[in-house]
């Protein structure tokens, strides 16, 4: 996706000669690096954008490894970071290139770093092992709404935001970012528009230019309740289908959808109905035979307060099953 293809959509690049960066929509530019898991053997590739929130003033979403000419053109976008005010981290378990990242561009009065409550837990220092001060938890209402009406933000519902677990599978949950000018979504892992995928990712059932769900949505990523399954369609349906404005989505794993995002969610979630349905049957059969199997032994105040998923089967529903960070 280069200037000319951008001209075809109906807008002249604003930095024509970026070569890492791209100009999506005017006023995001998403910048694509590769990521291994699998013991480096799969490529899924990672993600950051970064958008304009008003004149002279930008906001990194996510952080991503930056190569000598990356560095350059961002650079040369925020005039040396001085525009870039904030650094938002959408996602649990995209964590590798925060501390780089800080090491550029620091937290401070005029740049604020703004994270999931794992990274405010867990990546307290940067590169330079200096100190990350985050300024908010965007699990926080108040917070994901600090950039609205320009930045539109959202975490699922029926799925674990603060402790996914077990944290090797479990990377449905994100904060959605909708730039409301650009009317691009900035997605990790939840959703994912495949490009290109290699024969392993083909293998595993992952066609060219397809949108997905995240392949935990139907084992560990949502709650082991007859109601999580009712609630992340809901959301799905509320948030992208009929609420947010939206043409476009990038997507961490692996690829950037231009044009008709909206309609291929609403598509994807059509598709996907029956199976949230049986889901959320199965969580409720899980959930009496818990009850009936307590209540006849005379623990069922125990089982109760004990309760956990349904099940925890190992799987191939996720791209790894070693690697805890994915991007
Ligand atoms: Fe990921």
């Amino acid at each position: 996706m280069g200037a000319t293809k951008s001209r075809l959509l109906g807008f002249t690049p604003r930095y024509p000669h970026f070569k890492a960066f791209k100009e999506v929509a005017p006023g995001f530019w998403n910048l694509r690096a590769p990521f291994f898991v699998l013991g480096g053997t799969l490529n899924i590739g990672t993600q950051m954008s970064i958008v304009e929130l008003a004149p002279n003033a930008f906001a990194a979403i996510d952080c991503c490894p930056l190569t000598a000419s990356a560095a350059t053109e961002l650079n040369e976008l925020t005039s040396g970071g001085e525009l870039l005010v904030a650094v938002l981290t959408t996602h649990p378990f995209h964590t590798k290139a925060i501390g780089t990242f800080h090491a550029s561009y620091p937290s401070s009065a005029e740049r604020k770093w703004y994270g999931c409550p794992r990274h405010l837990a867990k990546v307290t220092r940067d590169a330079n092992d200096r100190p990350i001060d985050w300024a908010g938890d965007l699990n926080n209402c108040s917070v994901r709404r600090k950039f609205e009406p320009v930045l539109l933000m959202s975490i699922p519902d029926g799925a674990e935001f603060v402790n996914p677990v077990p944290p090797t599978r479990n990377h449905l949950s994100t904060v959605l970012v909708l730039h409301v000018p650009s009317k691009v979504v900035h997605v990790d892992d939840c959703i994912n528009w495949i490009e290109g995928p290699g024969l392993l990712m083909r293998l595993a059932g992952f066609s060219d230019r397809t949108l997905h769900f995240h392949p935990s949505l139907t084992s560990v990523g949502l709650q082991p309740t007859q109601q999580a399954p009712l609630q992340f369609r809901e959301w799905v349906r509320a948030t992208l289908v009929d609420g947010w404005d939206f043409e476009h989505l990038v997507s961490a794993h692996n690829g950037v959808l231009i044009g008709n995002a909206k309609s291929k969610v609403a598509a994807l979630l059509a598709k996907t109905d029956d199976t949230l349905r049986k889901l959320s049957i199965k969580n409720a059969q899980a959930d009496a035979e818990r009850r009936a199997s307590a209540a006849w032994d005379g623990s069922a105040s125990q089982a109760e307060s004990q309760a956990g998923p349904a099940s925890d089967v190992r799987c191939s529903d996720c791209w790894s099953d070693v690697d805890i960070d994915c991007g």
